[in-house]
């Protein structure tokens, strides 16, 4: 297994370019199911969550050619409707397959996902709408498997406003007979994203970007040349390192405000962010604590929470932050509090008492976004931090530690031969 070594202190400088978002290219991979007709996506980036999505998609039979960071799709010949537990285990995202699949083909077989350990993560949301919209659904062996005669156009008032739950049912409704009207939909961008890549297909949805969708089903998509949208979350990571390290950091290729309330909390504790329309400009700043919670989206994002602990310990005083959305999601701050950080959890609190001295240590990553936290907690902590398993870092992060290594962060990837 391969494991990061870092020497801090060290500041987070220069200019990255971030990404295009994993999380609006996953749902969009699933997407491809949804045509015949070849389909173009743009810079997609390489990770090992889309490298899963991909081989879903080729054991269906899609045929795939890659062009630099550009792939075409070829889903026109589907030999399988079944997502297997091999694949489907290491990612949770596969379920996304399920609503296309039975749009196109009437059925699918998609094994219970797996994922980030960071709570149960039920998908009785996803089911229960399919349903609605006339699926039959069995849950066989470890396995869903649902069928339908045609899935029809229904009103599906969601009881939470599930990214993932939305995302499928949109899928669903998009080739279905008649109007489905999605409430309480999530407003996250990278459904919009999807949204806007199914309407470049033909579909026809509206109140993209509300919590409203209305989608009208239509008999077939056409192709499509998309490109994704820039990744907020790796953007808002690496915002927090320049933050905690004392950085001038240029953050490019995404959009601010798909994280207006993160640099508007960020602003108001003193944070010297200058904003532009797909760059931000991080300067060195004095920070006072903060307070946040996390919450759907506009909210404060929960995918963001693990690095905003990292960079509450580098703020003199008490900080908090609560975790709303899963229940399981602190698994970074035992590893935090090995490198010497001050951290107490109250239920779904932590307080944090800022800037406590760090000295190395050797810590483990738990999840994809604990193990961004860790590495730039490793970036503030005196002297060589060894960071293992780093392939949960790998599942998220494109390049993270050549990218790092271009900011003169003094990192080395290293195989321990495990
Ligand atoms: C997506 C993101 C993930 C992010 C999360 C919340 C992708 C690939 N992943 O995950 O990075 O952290 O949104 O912003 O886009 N829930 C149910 N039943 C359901 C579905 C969800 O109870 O059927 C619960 C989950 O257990 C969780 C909460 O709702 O507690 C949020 O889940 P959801 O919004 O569905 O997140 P994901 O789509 O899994």
């Amino acid at each position: 297994m391969d494991k990061f070594i870092i020497q801090g202190p060290v500041k987070i400088n220069g200019t990255v370019e971030v990404s295009k978002a994993k999380n609006a290219c996953l749902p969009i991979l699933a997407g491809v199911l949804l045509s015949a007709k070849p389909i173009t996506l743009r810079k997609v980036p390489k990770l090992r969550d889309i490298n899963t999505m991909k081989k879903i998609l080729e054991v269906m039979g899609v045929k795939i050619t890659i062009e630099g960071d550009d792939w075409t799709f070829d889903a026109s010949n589907i030999t399988s409707t079944e997502a297997p537990y091999e694949l489907v285990k290491t990612m949770r995202a596969s379920i996304c397959v399920l609503g296309p699949l039975l749009a196109r083909f009437n059925k699918g077989k998609v094994s219970l996902p797996g994922g980030c350990a960071i709570g149960t993560r039920p998908i009785d949301i996803h089911l229960a709408n399919l349903e609605k919209m006339g699926a039959n659904i069995k849950i066989e062996a470890g396995y869903v498997n649902a069928d339908t005669s045609k899935l029809k156009g229904v009103h599906l008032p969601l009881n939470f406003p599930s990214v993932g739950a939305t995302e499928n049912l949109m899928m669903a409704a998009v080739l279905a007979e008649g109007e489905t009207v999605i409430e309480n939909a999530a407003l996250e961008p990278e459904v919009s994203d999807l949204a806007n890549f199914l309407i470049s297909m033909g579909a026809k949805i509206t109140g993209v970007d509300t919590q409203t969708l209305h989608i009208t089903g239509v008999k077939e998509l056409h192709g499509t040349d998309y490109t994704i949208i820039g990744d907020r979350i790796e953007a808002g990571t690496f915002i927090c390192g320049a933050l905690m390290t004392g950085g001038d950091l240029l953050v490019k290729g995404f959009n601010p405000k798909h994280l207006d309330f993160v640099i508007d909390k960020l602003k108001a504790a003193g944070a010297q962010i200058e904003v532009g329309k797909d760059f931000v400009h991080v300067k060195p700043s004095k920070m006072k604590p903060l307070k946040l919670e996390t919450h759907p989206y506009p909210g404060f994002p929960t995918d963001l929470q693990a690095q905003f602990v990292a960079l509450m310990m580098t703020i003199e005083g008490y900080s908090l932050i609560t975790e709303n959305i899963f229940e399981n999601r602190y698994m970074h701050v035992p590893e935090l509090i090995r490198l010497g950080a001050q951290i107490e959890l109250k239920g779904s609190t932590a307080i944090i008492t800022g800037q406590a001295p760090l000295k190395a240590a050797p810590i483990m990553c738990t999840d994809l976004r604990a193990s961004a936290a860790l590495v730039l907690a490793a970036c503030c902590t005196e002297g060589k931090t060894e960071i293992q398993r780093v392939y949960h870092i790998d599942r998220g992060y494109e390049r993270i530690d050549q990218k790092l290594v271009d900011l003169g962060v003094p990192l080395e990837r290293r195989n321990d031969g495990n």
